[in-house]
């Protein structure tokens, strides 16, 4: 029998194979397909964990082992560089208003400054405002730094005060100078967009298609991937571009005094400086040019997603000085979604894993919002109907950065004679079976539980990541295995016949191991993940997690009743009937039996009253806006009232303090009116830490 040592080691050794397997798939997402899925610091803590453990067990070091690669210093191969002057964000307008009040509270500020000069309009004070627009370019910051006018470093943005050493990839860059021109001084950072122009992406795309690569997504990802490759012979490939807009740390040489001047400068020192830019004392005449930029996007090499707005003299924009994470002296006005025509080619019908039927658009493909758009929802058989698109109708499609793409409407005047309505199928195009539309219901379904596409689904679910988790169950094999006739539940991932699959092609010996690990591995998941797996109707991961803790073992929630089920705090009565009703369909209970008999753990976690969060934000009202890198919305919010603070929806005079991650809007402006602070996401990670306010 083995010993518990023996066990111990097995387990080292499984988790050692586990950890090269994630790492490698996730290289894979990072440099291939430049679309990672998790962040940098989570990559970072796989390989520390696997160094960790193969520097205590050196007989399990392999050749192959991510740590053995030359230059394994993490996803961060880049070393991190400290910006001296931190590179900031940009708030956002959205609409015109939004951008006058900016405009508004900019010239308010000034005059409360005392900045109203002696050529002030005489009858309110209002100091003169010179106003410099410039295009906002969709491409990723970096901050040149030239020392007696040499290149010596170029980093990224990363968190505005750390980025990366992308130095040998930004030297690839054709715009970007060795050498500046002469009477460079001391020292000189020059911060601005690494861009991939449109035609190089197109360029790109068709070298790839040549060679049977896939193609890229879009050019700002592109770009974003052809800088941090580790190999700077892979970037000098890309053909990629730089525009020049702003200063960082500049020792010596000429003080501008106004944001014109720092352009033109940076244009005699040799540096790529974009032509459109544009200056109004007037700022009617920025919203006009805003409005032409808009309609002549499509005119331009590169994406641009927005205006910049910047207060041009230097003197205001050092009065007016920052909030926590941008500027009040600039602006970005965002260009509303894209919108472009293209040909309707088919309406065709897709079946979800609870088997509603979506149709969907095919489309001659349209590069619109950034990439190119073949397909788009068209929601439901209503939606279809007024909006009234028909297969060979040249439609308008809208596209917002990674917004699902969306058809709008017919151009009526393109249609051709004859063209008919589309009809919804009555037959699912999966299984034949009939499709229903329930009285009352916008959806319609395929009623059939076998039907292979609904099967699918549900086990692609199962497997995902928010569920079970199983590390190598992608989509293309659970579609392998159920169009062998190997699954047809998800009660049988856990009865996989590996005999079989080991003899296929793309099943290695290790491969089918890793697979069997991973679906091993995943017995062991919470119930909570195993609930949310299920797909109970209602049932997302927040009810999942809620009913495991309630009940703590799958025998306690097939025992509850309804009035048990609404007790518990945060179900309602829908949600609660819901599953009390799925918990006792026969084939469920079928299902969960086999479940049981797979040995997939039924449990929740117990936890240890010690572990509750200490209530430090008991009292707070903390409002969420924007993207946060490191959490949901939803997850901060939780995370906030985990801390018995609360998370309202809108910022107000009672708001704590308002947390502002990349891309926040009204709530900034008026946390700013009101004099709420706003925090940045360390400064939120910080709070959630301790309770303390940044002072
Ligand atoms: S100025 C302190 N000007 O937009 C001000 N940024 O959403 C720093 N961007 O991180 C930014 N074009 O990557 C500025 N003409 C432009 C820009 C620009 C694109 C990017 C930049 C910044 C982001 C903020």
């Amino acid at each position: 029998m083995d010993g518990p040592d023996d066990r111990i080691s097995e387990r080292i050794g499984e988790r050692i194979v586990e950890l090269r397997s994630l790492i490698g798939h996730h290289d894979e997402r990072y440099h291939e397909a430049d679309e990672p899925e998790i962040p940098d610091a989570d990559y970072d803590a796989l390989l520390v964990e696997l160094r960790a453990l193969e520097a205590d067990h050196p007989g399990l070091v392999t050749p192959d082992s991510p740590t053995q690669r030359v230059g394994a210093a993490g996803r961060s191969t880049f070393t991190e560089v400290a910006h001296r002057v931190p590179m900031r964000s940009l708030d956002n307008a959205f609409d015109v208003e939004e951008l006058r009040a900016w405009s508004e509270r900019v010239v308010k500020r000034l005059a409360v400054n005392g900045e109203a000069s002696a050529d002030a309009d005489e009858d309110d004070g209002t100091p003169p405002v010179t106003w410099a627009c410039e295009l906002k370019f969709d491409g990723l910051a970096v901050s040149i730094r030239y020392e007696d006018g040499v290149l010596v470093q170029a980093a990224t943005r990363g968190d505005g005060r750390v980025g990366e050493d992308v130095t040998a990839n930004v030297r690839t860059i054709d715009d970007v100078p060795e050498r500046l021109a002469d009477g460079a001084p001391a020292v000189v950072e020059v911060r601005g967009e690494v861009y991939l122009g449109l035609s190089a992406f197109a360029a790109l795309n068709a070298a790839q298609e040549a060679a049977g690569d896939k193609t890229y997504v879009n050019p700002r990802n592109t770009a974003a991937g052809s800088l941090r490759q580790k190999d700077p012979a892979v970037t000098a490939t890309r053909d990629l571009s730089f525009w020049a807009y702003q200063l960082g740390e500049v020792v010596g040489g000429p003080e501008p005094s106004s944001h014109h001047e720092t352009l033109r400068w940076l244009s005699d020192l040799g540096l790529p400086v974009d032509g459109h830019v544009a200056s109004f004392d007037d700022f009617d005449d920025v919203v006009a040019h805003v409005g032409a930029v808009e309609a002549a996007r499509h005119d331009l090499d590169f994406e641009i997603d927005g205006v910049v707005v910047k207060v041009d003299d230097l003197a205001l924009q050092d009065s007016l000085g920052f909030t926590a994470r941008a500027p009040r002296w600039a602006i970005a006005y965002k260009l509303p979604p894209e919108e472009r025509t293209t040909r309707l080619l088919d309406i065709e019908v897709s079946i979800g894993p609870g088997g509603q039927a979506t149709p969907f658009a095919r489309l001659e493909p349209v590069f619109v919002g950034g990439s190119t758009v073949a397909a788009a929802t068209l929601h439901n058989a209503d939606q279809v109907a007024v909006k009234d698109v028909r297969p060979g109708d040249t439609v308008v499609v809208r596209k917002a950065g990674d917004v699902i793409p969306e058809v709008l409407r017919p151009v009526l005047s393109e249609r051709p004679a004859g063209l008919a309505p589309w009809v919804f199928p009555t037959a699912c195009p999966a299984c034949d079976e009939p499709l229903v539309r329930p009285e009352g219901e916008a959806a319609t379904f395929c009623v059939n539980h076998a039907c292979p596409r609904q099967v699918r689904g549900r086990i692609e679910h199962f497997v995902s990541r928010g569920a079970m988790d199983i590390e190598g169950f992608g989509e293309q094999r659970v579609d392998l295995f159920v169009g062998e006739g190997l699954l047809d539940d998800v009660a049988g991932v856990f009865a996989l016949d590996y005999d079989r699959i080991a003899g296929w092609e793309g099943f290695g010996e290790t491969s089918v191991e890793n697979l069997r690990r991973a679906v091993e591995t995943s017995r062991e998941r919470p119930l909570g993940r195993l609930l949310f797996g299920l797909r109970i109707p209602h049932v997302g991961t927040t009810v999942a997690d809620l009913l495991a803790t309630a009940f703590g073992h799958l025998d306690g929630l097939q025992a509850a009743s309804i009035e048990d089920l609404e007790a518990v705090e945060g179900l309602g009565p829908i949600i609660a009937a819901s599953v009390h009703e799925w918990l006792r369909q026969a084939r469920n209970v079928d299902l969960l039996g086999r479940l049981r008999t797979a040995g997939v753990n039924l449990e929740a976690p117990v936890t240890d009253p010690g572990d509750e969060v200490n209530q430090v934000l008991a009292g707070m009202a903390i409002v969420v806006t924007g993207t946060l890198g490191g959490h949901s919305r939803d997850g901060a919010k939780a995370a906030i009232v985990a801390r018995g603070g609360k998370s309202p929806g809108s910022v107000s005079a009672k708001t704590t303090a308002l947390v502002a991650g990349e891309g926040g809007g009204s709530k900034l402006v008026k946390a700013e009116e009101l004099g709420v602070p706003i925090l940045d996401e360390a400064a939120f990670d910080r709070l959630l830490a301790s309770g303390i306010l940044p002072g």
